[in-house]
């Protein structure tokens, strides 16, 4: 068979776009940290029917980044931010690559004579009716392919794209080169997928939604009477993740030095996704490939420190609405770029929403080991959006949490919180910032397949409110959510890390690691006695760094205080004092206080000096 892979990106240009953020100094008195007050004044003022006014006006229109309707949303968050009494909300612009859909971008079919015998579709039918405002303007593409013609008569299935699936193809001896490769989406990111094929050699990739992932009731159980995706459905997305591609490190900002197009990180080859119905077409007619070569609408089998800070007073707490996450993760991207340095010496925490509702079967979390402590107790104190759980004596997210996704490892009570990698505006503030971080949202049962219909043009308002979350109470209680580990967050004195659940994390995935590569360590010869000690030390000071913790719930600042004369004025030295008030000072108790102190002095000399150790 001979296909050709038409694609043409109307343009990778550079075009404005515009973020939103604002910077809220809470002014909650600094030992409120978990104050009931303010956690029942943030649970109950949070209400879905003005989630729902917000996410209809939301939907209402396409708004691609960089689009007019984008900037328009910006402008009207940041008046609805300021409306609530936010003070210094800002826009903040960056200039950055994107590429929008051009056309024809198809694949066709051709007999030997190069007559079209099947054409692909370029947009995905309406199946509503009406069909959303503007939905019929989706054009099917990814965003950064390659422009160009592709025709080829070797086409070659490639199951999902991932490193073993190639391998398996090559102990076949099914070489990819000068072909064109069809691959399912899931599993692995779709940009990894075109990058192993493309340095295996492929002329361009055919991305396909299979029904065995995205229609498992069969295609007339789908969108609109389903969550499940219709034969048209299309995934859009970009293929690459890592912000603005001609500004790599830097912010996109006026004065950035931008790297000429053809040094920038872009795939060299055309990639094209299609539906379930234009990719049987093609799969019927590719031969002798490894693997399941039929869409089939069974059910797939594969399943699926920070340091305590003793400072007083309030955290600073920072909005953020994130222009372009889908083209690459640009905006986040971008900000954390331009404001590296203050965000590394000043952010704490970094807390995530992505996909709020890929599902309504359970709550579940992603994030550093760190915050799962503080997670949990929260989602302890949020009402239970699931009226049938709660019927069952399941009141609260934990409850449910814990009784749909426990944590399995050994000795795990608790309930799953998953890992996270590079797929959403996380990825700068944990990865390259190293600020920890975690996401949240909702989900489907174990071995689902999460939100069928993602990235597709199904998408829809419709979809969540009358699909997934009737009433809007999973979006509530995801609000909720928010609110309360920003709370605790900005109001602590001392930040709710999870020293202990970390430490322990770095051991086992030591041990696991040990596991899998003792062989080859051993084999090579190299010693992992020294790390093995180091992890073993790590394990026993967070243990006993939290014991300490325990013991001084109020740790004191050591050199100034709030006099205790008058409650206007700080007071320097005031543990010394306070004991040389007494009437029979305690010698040991001075000179400890002495030595405490000497040692304070001695480290913040050590921090302001330019050599190592003094
Ligand atoms: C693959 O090709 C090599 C070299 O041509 C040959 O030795 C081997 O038997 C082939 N393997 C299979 C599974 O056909
Ligand atoms: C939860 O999702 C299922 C579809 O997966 C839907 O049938 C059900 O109505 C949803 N529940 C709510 C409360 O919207």
């Amino acid at each position: 068979m001979r296909v050709s892979l038409v694609i043409t990106i109307a343009g990778s240009v550079t075009v404005m776009l515009t973020i939103v953020v604002v910077t809220l100094v809470v002014t909650l008195s600094p030992n409120t940290g978990g104050d009931k007050d303010y956690r029942e004044y943030l649970l109950n003022s949070i209400d879905p029917n003005s989630i729902n006014k917000f996410l209809r006006e939301l939907t209402s229109k396409p708004h691609p980044a960089g689009s007019v309707r984008d900037r328009d949303l910006a402008v009207s968050i940041q008046a609805r931010w300021e409306g609530f009494g936010l003070e210094n909300v800002k826009l903040m612009e960056y200039d950055v690559l994107l590429s929008s859909p051009g056309v024809p971008n198809k694949f066709s079919t051709l007999d030997s004579g190069g007559n079209v015998l099947f054409e692909s579709s370029n947009t995905q039918p309406p199946v509503d009716d009406p069909p959303p405002y503007g939905q019929d303007e989706i054009l099917s593409f990814n965003a950064f392919s390659a422009n160009g013609i592709v025709i080829s008569d070797k086409v070659v299935y490639a199951n999902y794209g991932s490193e073993e699936d190639f391998q398996l193809l090559a102990t076949y001896n099914i070489s990819v080169s000068d072909s064109i490769v069809v691959i399912r989406y899931g599993q692995i990111f779709r940009g990894d997928k075109v990058r192993f094929a493309e340095a295996r050699g492929a002329n361009g990739v055919i991305l396909y939604s299979d029904p065995a992932d995205v229609a498992p009731e069969g295609p007339s159980f789908t969108y609109p009477n389903s969550v499940y995706a219709p034969p048209g459905a299309t995934q859009l997305g970009s293929l690459r993740l890592q912000g603005d591609l001609l500004t790599p490190g830097y912010p996109a900002i006026e004065s950035a030095f931008r790297i000429p197009m053809e040094k920038a990180d872009l795939p060299k080859i055309p990639v094209q996704p299609v539906g379930y119905h234009d990719a049987s077409v093609l799969l019927r007619r590719v031969k002798g490939q490894v693997g399941s070569q039929q869409l089939t609408f069974k059910e797939d089998s594969t399943r699926r420190g920070g340091r305590p800070q003793g400072h007083r007073g309030a955290w600073t707490l920072v909005f953020c609405n994130w222009a372009a996450e889908e083209p690459g993760i640009i905006g986040s991207t971008e900000f954390a770029e331009q404001f590296s340095v203050s965000l590394k010496d000043r952010a704490v925490v970094y807390l995530n929403v992505d996909t709020l509702i890929g599902g309504n079967y359970s709550f579940m979390a992603m994030g550093v080991p760190m915050l799962h402590d503080i997670i949990m107790d929260m989602a302890q104190l949020v009402a239970n959006p699931d009226k049938e759980e709660v019927k069952v004596g399941r009141p609260t997210l934990y409850d449910t949490w814990l009784a749909r996704y426990p944590d399995d490892s050994p000795g795990g009570s608790r309930p799953l919180v998953l890992p996270f990698g590079s797929g959403s505006d996380y990825r700068a503030f944990m990865f390259s910032l190293g600020i920890p971080s975690m996401d949240m949202c909702f989900t489907v049962a174990p071995g689902e397949k999460g939100l069928p219909l993602y990235h597709t043009a199904y998408e829809t308002y419709k979809l969540n409110t009358q699909l997934m979350d009737q009433g809007l109470l999973f979006h509530q209680a995801s609000a909720r959510m928010w609110g309360l580990l920003a709370l605790e967050f900005s109001t602590r004195n001392f930040l709710p890390f999870g020293v202990v659940p970390y430490v322990d994390f770095i051991s086992t995935a030591w041990k696991d690691f040990l596991t899998t590569y003792k062989k080859i360590l051993t084999n090579l010869d190299v010693k992992t006695e020294y790390l093995k000690k180091s992890v073993t030390t790590l394990q026993a000071a967070g243990a006993d760094f939290m014991s300490r913790l325990n013991d001084e719930e109020n740790p004191e600042h050591v050199f100034l205080a709030p006099s205790v004369t008058n409650g206007y004025e700080w007071e320097t030295f005031p543990g010394l004092r306070d004991l040389l008030r007494e009437e029979n000072p305690d010698r040991r108790a001075v000179q400890e206080q002495i030595a405490i102190l000497t040692h304070h002095f001695l480290m913040a000399a050590n921090a302001l000096t330019f050599d190592l150790w003094q």
